[in-house]
């Protein structure tokens, strides 16, 4: 499958960061790799870097989209809006907004459901907390979480899921090939049952202090189809590297 690399940004970024989206762009018309590459910054500088990448190699996504389509909801974005700017892809549920704005995989649902109407491609993702690991519970909470934010809306529609364990976001602690194998082949198995044939061609990025040091490995891993990277992301040559281990 092709595999796609995509940079989260978080809440980083300033219209001087325009830099690196150029350096990332020329980086990528060098590059024999055929992967897919996006980099998701920050609201505000959507359309700047909608702009500055159009014809290019990169496509620029968001980091979340409100469930509806415009009304009443004061310093909300929707996802119609997203596409009307040039966002082409939108990560949803991502375990800092599940923990800082209290987001459950209902709404999570609910937005993807926005998304794909809107023509955006969902990027969900799911994870387990350290103690949910070490109880045991990765597989259950996982599944559970892939089960309760994915609509039935997605029949029929790309989208995309990232597998990122809590405990291994920002920590430069990574989840070892054989625990990445393990739950890229549950979630793998998840969505052939829900989804069918579809199943077998959504990609699963993993998410977790992903570097250019570890990304051949974790990219070599079976039902990994990409990566949702953080903090390497944010530096050109980091992020090159890490797509140039897509190959
Ligand atoms: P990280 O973040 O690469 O900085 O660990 C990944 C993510 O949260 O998407």
């Amino acid at each position: 499958m092709r595999k796609l690399i995509a940079g989260n940004w978080k809440m980083n970024g300033l219209r001087a960061s325009s830099d690196v989206i150029t350096e990332i762009v020329q980086g990528l018309e060098g590059t024999e790799i055929e992967a897919d590459c996006l980099i998701c910054p920050p609201f505000t500088l959507l359309g700047a870097f909608a702009e500055q990448t159009a014809g290019s190699g990169l496509k620029i996504g968001a980091q979340n989209c409100h469930a509806v389509a415009s009304g009443a909801h004061t310093g909300d974005v929707s996802a119609q809006m997203l596409a009307d700017i040039g966002a082409s892809h939108v990560i949803l549920g991502h375990s800092e907004r599940r923990a800082d704005h209290g987001e459950l995989s209902s709404d999570v649902a609910a937005k993807a459901s926005a998304a794909v109407d809107a023509g955006l491609v969902p990027i969900i993702c799911v994870g387990e907390s350290l103690a949910d690991r070490e109880a045991g519970l990765t597989r259950k909470v996982v599944l559970g979480q892939l089960d309760m934010s994915l609509p039935d809306a997605l029949v029929e529609k790309p989208f995309v899921i990232a597998y990122e364990p809590i405990w291994a976001i920002g920590t430069g602690l990574t989840a070892d090939a054989g625990q990445i194998a393990e739950v890229h082949h549950a979630v793998r198995e998840a969505l052939v049952k829900r989804f069918g044939e579809q199943g077998h061609n959504v990609q699963i990025l993993y998410g977790g202090s992903m570097k250019p040091a570890n990304a051949t490995e974790i990219l070599g891993v079976a039902d990994v189809d990409g990566g949702l990277i953080g903090g390497a992301s944010l530096k050109a040559a980091d992020f090159l590297a890490i797509f140039n281990s897509a190959g």
